[in-house]
């Protein structure tokens, strides 16, 4: 089949690379002619383990292809997947759409034969029957399905996730799209994965449940962490404990700093809002999207508290700023609220990431950017490690014990045990133990 994927961010490269994979001839489109430009010279604009080689070996097999003008590529296409942003609207939380109905309307100037317009950008409901309509309005004549199929790869984990999902959701109500949709996802149909076809609407709203959901569990935990400190429990073995019921399943119950990330904030934000405008509001997601923000805010005072109450003129050493290891992303990452925090408390910040400090240094300011674990925690009165990074959990301690000034150490995501921290001399506090 030939593929036309809008759009090369997260979703859209992975994606476009892994149907590539499948056997399906690709064509991956952004008018971001800088970016197009790296990816015919071999380079990968985002960080994510494994994908240089895919797009590699794809390219070289002829079956993946980079352009920044789309009439080509979906003039020849049976299926065109928009996988443009969706970002967070300023001053309203619901999603910003212009680029979708953009991209919808060029599709519809180049499309030539039945063509199946997929949304794989995550989209309120009814946005499907918006793309309809911009689609009808600008070409009356054209032949088209829109179909909604969500997308619910991890980052850092994305090609993992792609190929062997734990179900593929495909929002879709004509007969001739329903069965090009089956055969592009054919090779995942032959490893059993499980396909939920449903009306548009509904798979719209799939992808919103299903983060929402996700977002819940964790704040679920994240409170139950605070309890477990007041009351003198341990959250790890709560979530052991509850998580072995199948009922509610182990995953996504490891209490830490508050979600951030690319997905996680602004859909759970939307979902509220669209819930809203239909007058059916989600309380228990605007409770979840609340108690989120206050939490990264209440991570500093956790620091803060660590030091005695102040941290004036001290050295704060972080390790890790990403919102979660193996990305350099830095979107809606809990660092960008504790760090100005502590600053504000009059803190000075030395910081190590392994793959996000360019990032950073964008959005952080007055920051000392190390190159390593050992070179951050030097002089430093206090450690916090933000991000759990696996080089982080290989750390030799006692050498960072030398390296300190102080001995406190906050660690924000459990993963080291209290009880060895002890007897290594370090101040040490977790999250609900
Ligand atoms: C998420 C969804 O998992 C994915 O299905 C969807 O397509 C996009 O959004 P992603 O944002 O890449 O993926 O990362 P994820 O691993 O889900 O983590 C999101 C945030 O939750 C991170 O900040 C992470 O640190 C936090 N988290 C996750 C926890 O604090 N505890 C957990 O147990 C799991």
């Amino acid at each position: 089949m030939r593929v036309a994927m809008i759009g090369t961010g997260y979703v859209g490269l992975v994606s476009g690379a892994c149907f590539a994979d499948f056997g399906h001839h690709v064509t991956c489109i952004d008018k971001n002619a800088d970016k197009i430009e790296q990816l015919r010279s071999g380079g990968v604009p985002i960080y994510e383990p494994g994908l240089d080689l895919l797009i590699e070996r794809n390219v070289r097999e002829g079956r993946l292809d980079f352009e920044t003008d789309l009439t080509e590529a979906v003039k020849a296409a049976d299926v065109v997947f928009i996988a443009v942003g969706t970002p967070s609207r300023r001053g309203d939380g619901h999603a910003d759409l212009s680029y979708v109905y953009a991209a919808a309307e060029e599709i519809a100037k180049a499309m030539d034969g039945f063509t199946v317009v997929v949304t794989k950008s995550t989209v309120p409901v009814g946005t499907g029957d918006e793309v309809e309509a911009v689609i009808r309005k600008t070409r009356p004549d054209a032949q088209f399905a829109v179909v909604s199929n969500p997308e619910f790869l991890r980052e850092g984990a994305a090609i993992e996730d792609f190929k062997r999902p734990d179900r593929v959701v495909v929002g879709v109500e004509d007969d001739q799209a329903r069965e090009v949709m089956r055969e592009l996802y054919r090779p995942l149909f032959l490893n059993e994965t499980p396909i939920v076809f449903t009306a548009r609407r509904t798979s719209e709203l799939i992808k919103y449940a299903a983060n929402a959901f996700l977002a819940m569990k964790i704040t679920f935990i994240n409170e139950m962490a605070d309890l477990c400190e007041a009351v003198g429990a341990d959250v790890q073995q709560v979530a052991k404990g509850i998580g072995l019921d199948n009922r509610i399943g182990g995953k996504f119950l490891h209490a830490g700093p508050g979600y951030g990330g690319s997905c996680f904030p602004k859909d759970t934000l939307a979902l509220t809002r669209t819930a809203q405008e239909y007058d059916s509001p989600v309380r228990l997601v605007e409770t979840v999207v609340e108690i989120n923000d206050a939490r990264k805010a209440a991570m500093a005072d956790k620091v803060i508290k660590a030091c005695d109450g102040d941290v004036s003129g001290k050295t704060v050493a972080v390790l890790g700023l990403t919102f979660k290891p193996n990305t350099d992303d830095m979107r809606d990452a809990p660092s960008l609220d504790i760090i100005p925090a502590l600053q504000k408390a009059g803190a000075k910040i030395k910081a190590y990431d392994p793959a996000g400090a360019l990032e950073a240094e964008k959005l952080l300011h007055d920051v000392e950017m190390t190159t390593g674990a050992y070179l951050c925690a030097e002089d430093a009165d206090v450690m916090v490690i933000i991000t759990e990074w696996n080089e982080f959990r290989a750390l030799d301690l006692d050498r960072v014990r030398e390296c300190m000034k102080g001995s406190i150490l906050v660690d924000l995501r459990n993963i080291y045990d209290p009880a060895d921290m002890a007897e290594r001399g370090f101040k040490y506090v977790s999250i609900g133990r």
